[in-house]
């Protein structure tokens, strides 16, 4: 059956959805899109398959702490990381928190029932259910009155108060599932008065007291921004964070981790490695493997720790070296043409997907680019021509770099930017760049007498695949825990922290739980022209033990073939096979 209706209809229709569920289906799932103002659901039948079954009874492991009454500890006065004045006068009401832990004990004000609303934020990321069930089971254990709301499509939801109640039906169709797709997600960027007042409306006029804001470095900076208004206004209402994306880079001192990494990445290392074990077997093809991570290139090192391909390129080295685009294609064409001379035409070169942004004369093409497109978006519209278009219209030294790309790149490189103001750099295929560049680069070596092998390039693009997909364990747990300890902060009366849960190296019972300050982690950056506190963004550390320890073995991965297979994700059997968490965490905690 499909349907349009209304936000506020869907509730009263969801319940009569549950009830028909117990009643005459085993197993059903629903869908939701967002269509102007409507919200279009579409239920249908589904059968779960033997694993979502098992994996639905999977308990998540909370820490100890929070197995119990826990009471808050508070810890030193906090500053930002950067930029002290600025931040503080930006956030006179939430600027200079304590660090919070929570130990047993009995909390300081009594348990009372709080109405809460749940928004997932930007790209999918493997445990957002888990965070929201958490955060169902913590509230509820505070006092069994509690009620949860979910945003529907991200923040968009908020500001037009389109939301459904999650009830306990709800929930326990989803836990230790993967996707967003029990509310959906979005991108709407949260930052008008206009929109914190409007969603303040439909908080009233449910009784909640809380929000929970489940996203990214900026959907965290918006969550600290909304804290600061409502405290200034004195809503009544707290703001809570919880540290999500796939890419990694929302990680800091005090957050070890974004959830999402563990899975995502394992995904793709399976993934690469059973291509490897093709290249292997068949030795006729270099695999060109381009892997998301819009900025930072962690995901890139996590998997090229876990399969030690023959390439992998690091942006954050690059533009640290100041390398040219040609400097990168010299790099890869001199490994293939070493592999060649001993008779091995095959091997795996990883990309991360912001590469492009990474490499200096390309950085300011695209800051020039970015300037032109948002000043002359209407006349750029009307151009037949569009790249002859833009090259009139570039500084020469721009011109001449643009000029250089090829025609698919350089038209990726115009098309609109999110709403954050970030290329989209999933859509621009620098793995085909690469490769293409490279079997020109060998021909001329070829030439040259350097070069006298066979160059086959396959293509590969490993994101979205590994967004969605169930939780590991450490996934399942990190999630579970981060959701429940939300509801810990929001009990201990709190606002504009981020959950936080630490020790992650350790089996997830000793994680030690807590709240930071989202405040601490700001700093003043450039954004659409203007300077913006926003958290800083965790890039590789090319001093870090992660890239310390690739760096001091790609030399040997890159002649011989030493490739590791690390296969599928494991969700029953022994914890050093199942409960691993990465080997960046692991690295960065033996590096302390
Ligand atoms: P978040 O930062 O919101 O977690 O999203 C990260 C990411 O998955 C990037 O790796 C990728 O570049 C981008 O989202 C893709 O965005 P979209 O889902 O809008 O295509």
């Amino acid at each position: 059956m499909t349907t349009f209706i209304s936000a506020h209809k869907f509730t009263n229709v969801l319940n009569n959805y549950h009830c028909k569920v117990k009643k005459n289906y085993d197993i059903c799932t629903r869908k939701l899109l967002r269509q102007n103002q409507n919200i279009y659901i579409v239920y249908f039948n589904m059968k779960k398959s033997a694993l979502q079954k098992a994996r639905a009874a999977y308990q998540p492991k909370l820490p100890i702490v929070l197995t119990g009454s826990v009471k808050t500890v508070a810890g030193e006065a906090t500053q930002s990381v950067a930029n002290q004045d600025e931040i503080k006068a930006l956030f006179p009401n939430t600027y200079g928190l304590p660090e919070l832990r929570f130990e047993k004990g009995a909390p300081a004000q009594k348990n009372r029932p709080i109405n809460v609303g749940v928004i997932l934020s930007g790209g999918q990321a493997p445990g957002g259910h888990n965070v929201i069930s958490g955060l169902f089971d913590g509230i509820k254990k505070i006092h069994r009155d509690s009620r949860l709301y979910g945003f529907l499509m991200g923040p968009g939801g908020f500001v037009d108060h389109q939301y459904m109640e999650l009830t306990s039906a709800v929930i326990n169709e989803y836990r230790n599932t993967g996707g967003f797709d029990i509310i959906g997600s979005g991108r709407t960027k949260l930052e008008k008065k206009e929109q914190f007042d409007k969603g303040l409306e439909i908080l009233r006029e449910l009784n909640i007291s809380a929000l929970v804001i489940i996203g990214g470095d900026d959907s965290n900076t918006n969550a600290a921004v909304l804290a600061e208004y409502y405290k200034s206004i004195n809503a009544g209402v707290q703001v809570i964070g919880c540290p999500k994306t796939i890419d990694g880079d929302l990680k800091n001192d005090v957050i070890e981790t974004s959830f999402g990494f563990d899975t995502a990445t394992k995904v793709y290392s399976e993934v690469i490695g059973n291509i490897q074990r093709d290249c292997n077997s068949a030795k006729k093809y270099w695999h060109f493997i381009k892997l998301m991570g819009r900025s930072a290139s962690h995901i890139a090192l996590e998997c090229a720790l876990q399969c030690q391909p023959n390439v992998c390129i690091i942006s954050e080295e690059v533009e640290e070296k100041n390398m040219t685009l040609l400097d990168v294609v010299n790099y890869i064409a001199n490994i293939v043409a070493t592999r060649a001379k001993y008779g091995n035409n095959y091997g795996t070169v990883l990309v991360p997907e912001g590469l492009i942004e990474f490499i200096p004369s390309i950085k300011k093409l695209i800051a020039e680019l970015n300037d032109l497109l948002a000043a002359k978006a209407d006349e750029f519209a009307k151009q037949e021509n569009k790249k002859q278009w833009v090259l009139d219209n570039l500084s020469a030294d721009n011109a001449r770099v643009y000029g250089m790309l090829p025609d698919g790149v350089a038209r990726q490189l115009t098309l609109d930017r999110d709403p954050h103001g970030n290329v989209q750099v999933s859509l621009i295929e620098t793995e085909k760049l690469l490769s293409e560049m490279v079997a020109r680069r060998l021909e001329e070596m070829r030439a040259e007498g350097s070069y006298n092998g066979k160059f086959a390039a396959l293509h590969h693009f490993f994101g979205y695949e590994g967004r969605c997909a169930d939780p590991s364990n450490f996934d399942a747990d990190y999630c579970y825990g981060l959701g429940f300890n939300a509801a810990c902060l929001i009990n201990a009366g709190v606002t504009g922290y981020m959950s936080s849960l630490r020790n992650l190296i350790k089996p997830s019972v000793q994680w030690v739980p807590g709240g930071i300050p989202i405040t601490m982690m700001m700093n003043m950056e450039r954004r659409h022209g203007e300077m913006k506190p926003v958290i800083q963004k965790a890039l590789v550390k090319l001093d870090g033990p992660a890239f310390q320890k690739f760096a001091s073995q790609r030399d040997d991965w890159a002649t011989h073939t030493l490739y590791l297979y690390p296969g599928p994700i494991q969700y029953f059997g022994p914890a050093e096979v199942c409960d691993q968490p990465t080997l960046t965490l692991r690295y960065e905690h033996v590096g302390k």
